[in-house]
């Protein structure tokens, strides 16, 4: 397997200023694509370019719940680098997990509402309209959630929310295959990010305990965002060329197996 995966692959991560995005764009530029760190935290993106080297990426400041934003993120992606191959949708937020139906608060739920979902839309359509415009072969991914598989891994909004990204992206699939475009989730198991230490209001080794123990795949130590942007890069590079419509769960067994059969217990 060639070690430049996405060669010549112009790539757009939303989201990249940190946790999952950001272990991502050191992947894809590390092999060999032109990467677009699009997020709202100006000073953590400059900083990921500075650390990647600005001769591979660019940081562009693009609110996904703002369209117009979205749309010139592509139009600069574009005019920056002639073309683009990947849209990997990432930019997400959640309510506290703490928060139940109970205590629904409607403007959080706006707001992961509009990050999570409308935020989704708005790179999908920009990205496909581009896509489909140059006739370019296209993947997009979207990150969604191993909250998706069922009730309480997540807090309703966000657990809804992510079911849309899925719903989202599974229609993408079918409408944009005509055009050679795929369209993907990832959906990531439990990682030590900024967003995941907020939420929970854990300490690193709280959150990596309580997720490695929902793992069934031992030895492996945490699960990390660079794990989730591996699967990324497979979904994005040319290997996963007649992947399009899937959810593909990076959990370390959590969701497809759950608990070990009794049968199999020592
Ligand atoms: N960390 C986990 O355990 C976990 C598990 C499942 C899914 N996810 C998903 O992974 C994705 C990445 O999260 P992460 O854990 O790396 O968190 P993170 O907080 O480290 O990164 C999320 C990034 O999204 C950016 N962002 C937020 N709102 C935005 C907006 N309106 N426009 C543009 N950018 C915006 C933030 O500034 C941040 O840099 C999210 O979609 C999240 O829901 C994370």
């Amino acid at each position: 397997m060639s070690k430049q995966r996405l060669e010549g692959k112009v790539a757009i991560i939303t989201g990249a200023a940190s946790g999952i995005g950001e272990a991502t764009a050191r992947i894809f530029t590390t092999h060999g694509a032109l990467v677009v760190i699009a997020d709202i935290q100006d000073e953590l993106g400059a900083g990921v370019v500075a650390s990647i080297g600005p001769g591979k990426c660019k940081y562009k400041r693009c609110d996904v719940r703002n369209e117009k934003e979205v749309e010139e993120l592509v139009d600069f992606t574009i005019k920056a680098y002639g073309r683009l191959d990947i849209m990997f949708s990432n930019a997400g937020i959640s309510e506290k997990l703490t928060s139940t139906i109970l205590d629904v608060d409607f403007a959080v739920l706006d707001n992961v509402i509009a990050v999570n979902v409308r935020g989704v839309a708005a790179t999908i359509k920009h990205a496909a309209r581009a896509m489909v415009a140059s006739g370019t072969r296209g993947s997009i991914i979207c990150t969604a959630s191993i909250a998706v598989t069922k009730g309480g891994f997540g807090p309703a909004v966000y657990t809804a929310s992510k079911l849309a990204v899925v719903g989202l992206v599974r229609s993408a699939a079918a409408e944009l295959g005509r055009h050679g475009i795929r369209a993907n989730c990832v959906s990531p198991g439990g990682v030590v990010t900024p967003l995941a230490l907020s939420l929970c209001g854990w300490s690193q080794s709280q959150v990596e305990e309580f997720a490695g123990a929902m793992m069934v795949l031992k030895g492996g130590g945490p699960l990390k965002a660079s794990d989730i942007g591996e699967a990324a890069l497979f979904l994005a590079s040319d290997e996963s060329a007649f992947v399009t419509g899937q959810n593909l769960m990076v959990d370390g067994g959590v969701t497809a197996v759950g608990s070990r059969p009794a049968s199999r217990v020592e």
